[in-house]
């Protein structure tokens, strides 16, 4: 089986991952922020800690890190805690629909919403033509799901904080395929999914916010703190995170980060690589259209012929063993304006077990597909 669905969920975790699951089914059991005892302490010591490994990598101090169930949830949250009627947010049409979903909700409760139609090389020349005297918040992906395309988050952020306004990014597919310094970009909320880029197991996701007191709670319950009072409290992570976290998932994205932070600068260098051979080898296909490019990171798509994206991805799946993923990937808005709505695309995103082997069959593959 070759495995290029890694934009969906990285398939290989490290051992290193593993073991961290095992230990803590054996040792971390019990709920961390709640009870008294030794191994309640020991969990929230290890909870604790990745918060530390989360902020390390990211190159934060004063952030906070807000466990969630994913990506999407942080999403959420950021849209839904830090907008309120009469507000104004622009967003770009790369976005996921974990972004644009939120934000067409609001639309009923009086927020206004531009969505940027560019390509991702004009964003910055043309984001700033957008702000009003009541945008409150940006939000871009750092690398789109679909195209691969990167952001100049970089650019993005000095704009947000010359006009003080907040900055989201959707770090879905960046994170762990990019050395993202969020303080120097000057973002002021970043969104990561756990179980991608940053190889853990599924179930654990979060924000890493600049300042908590910007935002209000998505979700509200018990937090092991305050629990005198009936309201929710939201100047520290805990009130973000009611009800009992994943710790599970949560141990194994430490021991995934920690991996990446001793291999990182390797694994960078060699998934650029990895990218730019594929990509070079899509280009030699004249029956394929293409939409990403030479700049794309680890995510490619493209269409064989006219032929819909489903029915390749089958093929690929079938007859090869060939994982890809088809459709329109949960981001219509960059469909529309590639014109791909009616087929989809076919997507092939790699990680950094992968190789130019795999790369070549799937290269062999679609050109007998051609053919048929
Ligand atoms: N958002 C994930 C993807 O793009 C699931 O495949």
């Amino acid at each position: 089986m070759i495995y290029l669905d890694n934009a969906a969920t990285s398939l290989i975790k490290p051992n290193e991952v593993k073991l961290s699951v095992i230990n803590s089914m054996n040792n971390l059991t019990a709920n961390p922020g709640r009870s008294g005892h030794d191994l309640s302490l020991k969990t929230g010591q290890m909870v604790f800690e990745t918060r530390e490994t989360v902020k390390n990598f990211f190159h934060v101090k004063n952030y906070d890190v807000i466990f969630t169930k994913n990506c999407t949830e942080a999403l959420n949250l950021a849209i839904f805690g830090s907008l309120v009627e009469g507000d104004h947010a622009i967003t770009t049409c790369y976005e996921h629909n974990s972004v644009l979903r939120p934000l067409y909700k609001l639309k009923e409760k009086g927020i206004e919403v531009s969505v940027l139609d560019i390509d991702m090389c004009d964003l910055v020349k043309d984001i700033e033509k957008e702000i009003k005297p009541n945008t409150k918040l940006i939000i871009t992906t750092a690398v789109s799901n679909v195209t691969g395309d990167v952001a100049n988050i970089k650019a993005i952020g000095e704009i947000a904080k010359r006009h003080k306004i907040l900055y989201l990014v959707d770090g879905a597919q960046s994170s762990g395929h990019i050395d993202i310094n969020l303080d120097e970009c000057n973002v002021d909320m970043y969104a990561f999914a756990g179980h991608k880029g940053l190889l853990s197991i599924t179930g654990v996701g979060g924000l890493i916010v600049k300042d908590i007191k910007k935002l209000k709670p998505l979700i509200y319950g018990g937090t092991g703190t305050n629990s005198e009072s009936l309201v929710q409290p939201s100047d520290s992570v805990e009130g973000f995170e009611s009800g009992t976290i994943p710790t599970i998932p949560i141990a194994s994205l430490n021991a995934g980060i920690k991996f990446l932070t001793k291999n990182f600068q390797k694994i960078i260098k060699y998934e650029a690589n990895l990218s730019k051979y594929l990509y070079n080898s899509l280009k030699k296909l004249n029956f394929l259209k293409i939409f990403s490019n030479e700049l794309s990171n680890n995510v490619f798509s493209f269409n064989v012929l006219d032929l819909p994206s489903t029915l390749v991805a089958d093929i690929l799946n079938e007859d090869y063993k060939i994982c890809v993923r088809a459709g329109l990937h949960c981001a219509p808005l960059i469909h529309k304006k590639l014109n791909t709505l009616e087929t989809g695309a076919v997507r092939a995103s790699i990680d950094f077990f992968n190789t130019t082997e795999d790369v070549d069959k799937l290269i062999q593959a679609l050109i007998k597909i051609s053919s048929l």
